[in-house]
């Protein structure tokens, strides 16, 4: 996608450099920097400290992190992957990259392990930038036939309101997004999207990062409080919600940032369609029972408690926002059940959120 002007994508490897490149999200909106990992450490540390985010994203940042592990002489690839699997649990892209990193490896002789592991990190960011580039295109579709029925019904509409939820645009995967590809496409082929962003306390990742991808597509777009969403709904000014997944189960339920359910019970109490957006690596073919299988990971209350921002001075800082009197909790993802999902569009095309739909994909 573009930043000023300038196609980018979120991991790359620096073939004169020989080095993997990151944006380094933690500092978006306010400062555009990229970044170099050069071991296996830094690679979990990018993935701990949320430089890099977003299910696809972690997934192909832990493929480059093997592949740094094995250039720097590791022996273990079953440590490296576990190690990389710590990182983060909630996301399956991670076990689903390192499944097929340990897989294309472990047999082979160390001294050749690094330059395969390379070819198929490559391999797997080309694969999640094709998928993502695909959600968009089955995804405009359903945009395209929601903006046609709106004009049909008041000729005088002047856009789709679409509501989405923490950041599922090409800053969590390779390129492109899932929640955000369609409206992407949708904007590229003239179509008038407005963008509903909800904040997405504790880290803001809407408010930082999909109100920044927007605003650099030229997307119209508000930011709205995580509470809003109910409220405009129930005024008829969503007319549908899209969100990713980090985990969805073969039964259709769906695992994304946390509040998201409360997003998709509101949008089911009010008739809006609710649309999921993953890569069929987001499917856990093992799992059927998001609210009891699916882990649910808990990060620091500093996370809570502190807020980051620009300080008088333009300077990014840190800020206390509670006392510490209260114990906090920090629930990153929340799972919303397959009932309320209106479909879930994939790659691959449209699927019910059902064990029969999705069967059709099950490995
Ligand atoms: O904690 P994060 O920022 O990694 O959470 C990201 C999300 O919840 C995204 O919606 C999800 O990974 C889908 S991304 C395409």
């Amino acid at each position: 996608m573009q930043v000023n002007g300038k196609a980018i994508r979120t991991i790359w490897f620096d073939e004169a450099e020989q080095c993997v490149r990151i944006i380094d999200q933690t500092r978006l909106p306010h400062q555009f920097a990229i970044i170099v990992i050069n071991s296996l450490e830094q690679a979990c540390d990018a993935i701990t400290s949320m430089q890099v985010r977003g299910a696809p994203l972690i997934g192909i940042t832990a493929a480059y992190g093997v592949f740094l592990a094995m250039r720097d002489g590791h022996d273990s690839v079953r440590q490296v992957c576990t190690l990389l699997r710590a990182t983060r649990p909630t996301a399956v892209n991670l076990q689903w990259a390192l499944i097929q990193m340990e897989s294309a490896l472990c047999a082979l002789p160390p001294q050749e392990r690094a330059a395969i592991a390379l070819d198929l990190a490559n391999r797997l960011a080309e694969e999640d930038a094709a998928a993502c580039s695909a959600i968009g295109d089955h995804g405009l579709a359903i945009i395209a036939a929601a903006w046609q029925d709106k004009l049909e019904k008041n000729p005088e509409a002047s856009c789709l309101n679409i509501l989405t939820h923490c950041n599922a645009g090409w800053l969590a995967t390779v390129d492109w997004g899932t929640a955000l590809a369609p409206i992407y496409k949708a904007h590229r082929a003239g179509i008038p999207v407005h963008v509903w962003v909800d904040e997405t306390r504790p880290r803001n990742q809407g408010a930082f990062l999909t109100a920044w991808e927007l605003q650099q597509e030229g997307i119209a777009h508000t930011v709205i409080v995580d509470n809003a969403g109910g409220h405009l709904m129930q005024h008829g000014d969503v007319d549908m919600c899209i969100v990713g997944s980090d985990r969805t189960t073969a039964s259709g339920d769906v695992c994304n940032k946390i509040g998201t359910y409360l997003k998709a019970l509101a949008a089911f109490d009010n008739e809006v369609p609710f649309y999921v957006a993953l890569p069929v690596s987001t499917i856990d073919f093992a799992l059927h029972n998001g609210v009891k299988e699916i882990p649910i990971e808990q990060r620091h209350a500093h996370e809570v408690s502190h807020m980051q921002g620009l300080d008088a001075q333009g300077q990014l800082t840190k800020v206390q926002v509670m006392t510490q009197a209260s114990a906090v909790s920090n629930y990153g993802f929340d799972v919303t059940p397959a009932r309320l999902v209106t479909a879930l569009i994939t790659e691959k095309g449209l699927f019910d959120a059902n064990k029969e739909s999705l069967q059709a994909i099950a490995p």
